[in-house]
């Protein structure tokens, strides 16, 4: 018999695996709502036309798309934010501002798997639609930030470094680099943790090799690590777009500091970010340890709505994916074990106590409490070590001898104590001693 397996780099979730994805899914969403955020979502399969030259090069080299019947080219969603700009668009007159939206969803790249990277994963998405000034990175970075405490992660275990596409290009242009000198050069630093000085070659080939002055220039720049640092680097430049995305950095900064964040926050100019559409501010979330790929990232992207149709809409977002998230939690021990174990266990004598059994298991489960019983006949024996097993608190027993006098018994099973209690009474006793009212004596 033909075995079938998944397809490479796509994942099952056996319950424990739901479950843990589903702890994960409840403190974003959780998170997302003290923030403000609204909940939306979108079609997995849109236009392939949506991604290409709007995501970037390799994206688009990752999709997974094909013909559909209709003779459409279309293609899995790699990301949410065309997805989002589209649906933003599409309303823009109608929305308060500004809009403060997310969601969890799927995603599909066809990428090299590696620890932390599949070809399907998870990501949680914000963004704020509407507000062009630094306020709007600040409560992303503030967002960003809670999601991974609300885990019980610390600065210890997680910071975001914190760079601007911006910046790099008034940098670059005072130095005399035009915009396509200077998007290589972009593409240069994003590769130049990996690569090295190697980077740079695809710049070399295309305008020539780099003056050794400029590439030391470039170079400290990419170095700069502090706010200090970066405004000497600049003092040397003054210029009105550069003095006024200074300001623009302290007032960021400053509106982090103020609300405690700042261990969470480093400057670093060497993050520029691989997707195509970011314009401003960008930034990505790190293991302290530097053990894991990337566990978020996002950005500005100013021109993105209009791009795809709708009208000019200043954008910031970002998304955390769950598969490094949930490598980070394991390795801190912080992944609690959670499958839920029932609240009460029935333990049913014969053919008849069980269908005088159905109608309380039937109205305490209509209550709201979990409830578990044996499908089939077992001896009492069997029965009361199911329910030790099960991890239940309580144990209903429906005997003959109980029914015949009318009465049912519930059993405390961690102290072993026992009480009767008449038939009609036995809902309003477990809920009793399930919300600690009373206990069994
Ligand atoms: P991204 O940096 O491509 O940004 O992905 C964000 C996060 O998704 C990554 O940091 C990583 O945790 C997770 N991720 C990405 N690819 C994979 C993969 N193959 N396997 C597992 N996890 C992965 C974006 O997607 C932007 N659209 C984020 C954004 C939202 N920018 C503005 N708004």
């Amino acid at each position: 018999m033909a075995t079938f397996q998944t397809l490479p780099g796509f994942r099952e979730f056996y319950p424990e695996d739901c479950a843990r994805r589903n702890h994960i899914f409840r403190l974003w969403r959780q998170s997302a709502g003290t923030y403000g955020f609204a909940e939306y979502d979108a079609p997995v399969l849109e236009p392939l036309d949506l991604y290409k030259a709007k995501s970037g090069n390799e994206i688009e080299a990752q999709l997974f798309s094909f013909t559909d019947k209709g003779g459409r080219e279309v293609a899995l969603r790699p990301e949410m934010t065309p997805t989002v700009c589209r649906l933003v668009g599409a309303r823009a007159s109608a929305l308060k501002r500004p809009v403060k939206w997310f969601s969890i969803g799927e995603f599909y790249r066809y990428e090299r798997m590696q620890k932390g990277r599949g070809r399907c994963f998870f990501q949680f998405n914000a963004d704020i639609f509407g507000e062009p000034g630094p306020e709007a990175e600040t409560e992303l970075i503030a967002l960003l930030i809670q999601c991974f405490r609300s885990f019980g992660l610390t600065a210890d275990d997680f910071y975001v470094r914190l760079s601007d596409r911006n910046l790099w290009f008034y940098y670059l242009e005072a130095l005399g680099l035009d915009q396509p000198q200077a998007r290589s050069i972009l593409g240069a630093i994003d590769k130049y943790d990996k690569l090295g000085a190697e980077a740079f070659s695809d710049y070399a080939r295309d305008f020539g090799a780099l003056p050794p002055v400029l590439m030391e220039k470039i170079l400290s720049f990419l170095a700069i690590k502090s706010l200090p640092a970066l405004e000497a680097q600049l003092a040397a430049l003054a210029g009105e777009k550069l003095g006024a995305r200074l300001a623009d950095w302290k007032k960021l900064l400053g509106a982090l500091a103020a609300m405690g964040l700042e261990r969470f926050v480093e400057v670093d100019l060497g993050v520029v970010r691989g997707l195509a559409y970011y314009t401003g501010f960008v930034f990505e979330a790190f293991d302290r340890k530097g053990d894991l790929r990337a566990l978020a990232g996002g950005g500005r992207y100013d021109d993105l709505v209009e791009k795809l149709g709708g009208p000019a809409f200043p954008a910031v977002g970002f998304a955390i994916g769950d598969m490094t998230v949930a490598l980070l939690l394991e390795q801190r021990g912080l992944m609690p074990t959670l499958i839920q174990s029932p609240d009460v266990y029935a333990v049913i004598g014969g053919a008849q106590e069980r269908l005088a059994a159905f109608a309380d298991i039937n109205e305490l489960r209509a209550c709201g409490f979990r409830l578990e019983y044996p499908m089939k006949e077992l001896a009492f024996g069997k029965q009361f070590k199911a329910a030790a097993e099960s991890g239940a608190k309580l144990a209903l027993i429906y005997g003959g001898d109980e029914l015949a006098k009318g009465v049912v018994k519930i059993r405390d099973l961690a102290q072993r104590t026992e009480i009767e209690v008449p038939r009609d009474q036995v809902v309003a006793s477990v809920r009793d001693f399930m919300t600690g009212a009373s206990r069994l004596a």
